[in-house]
């Protein structure tokens, strides 16, 4: 499902983010990415969803290479690609079903297609009494789970997590985590970077570690720790 080819990734302010990274992940799997701050694991993830660019190398997914993307191609690779972050990024002044049926108006759908399909997300993750909430009346377990929703809401084939965990408790972060893995259970392959090693033990799932811009490690066996 994702090829990572030669990647490198040198921002413009000569910053190497990435060095020759080669990496392959199937459809259906749940992947940690470790590694020290400033390791490029968050590099890493914005060349999944196009949000940077590679320097050099190619980034495949689903067959389709995201370096070779015209920019009105963009938004059609991104619908199957779910996106959560550590700081939530809710739209503040939008209700919680506001916040998860955004995506689907702009995709055009009817009116009662996106509110059956907003409310059974919301089901989903645990936040069917929450419709009419602001971001800022709830906890940040719930704004996470908002987060969750929305990202899932187009039904994406992949969900990449940035630090999904960081801002949030131990209790909360493992309802989190029990959200993934059951969305990954459902089919969705599952990509989170995290600083959370009681997590990623605990998890037993395969992990990539990224140290310096370099795979260093992968449990599955296939990392490559060749230089630039
Ligand atoms: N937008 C950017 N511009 C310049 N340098 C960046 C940018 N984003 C990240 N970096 C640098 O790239 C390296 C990897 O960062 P990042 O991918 O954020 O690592 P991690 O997520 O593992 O902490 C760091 O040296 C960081 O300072
Ligand atoms: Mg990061």
């Amino acid at each position: 499902m994702i090829k990572v080819k030669n990647v490198s990734k040198i921002y413009p302010n000569g910053a190497r983010a990435l060095l020759n990274i080669n990496l392959e992940i199937a459809k259906g799997e749940f992947v940690f990415l470790v590694g020290p701050s400033g390791a490029g694991k968050s590099t890493l993830i914005k060349l999944l969803y196009r949000e940077e660019t590679a320097t050099r190398g190619q980034v495949i997914i689903n067959n389709t290479n995201l370096m070779r993307l015209k920019s009105r191609q963009i938004p059609m690779v991104r619908r199957n690609i779910g996106v959560i972050f550590q700081d939530f990024k809710l739209l503040p002044n939008k209700t919680v079903f506001e916040n998860i049926a955004f995506a689907q108006q702009v995709l055009g759908k009817s009116k009662k297609e996106i509110k059956e399909n907003t409310l059974s997300i919301m089901e989903l993750v645990g936040l069917a009494g929450k419709r009419g909430s602001f971001p800022s009346e709830l906890s940040g377990g719930e704004q996470q789970r908002v987060c969750v929703a929305r990202a899932l809401i187009n039904r994406p084939n992949l969900l990449i997590a940035d630090e999904p965990t960081g801002n949030l408790d131990l209790e909360t972060a493992w309802g989190i985590m029990e959200l993934l893995d059951q969305v990954n259970k459902y089919g969705t392959t599952v990509i989170m970077a995290t600083h959370a090693l009681h997590i990623v033990e605990k998890m037993k799932k395969r992990v990539i570690r990224v140290e310096a811009g370099k795979i260093t490690e992968d449990s599955m066996g296939r990392a490559s720790t060749s230089g630039i």
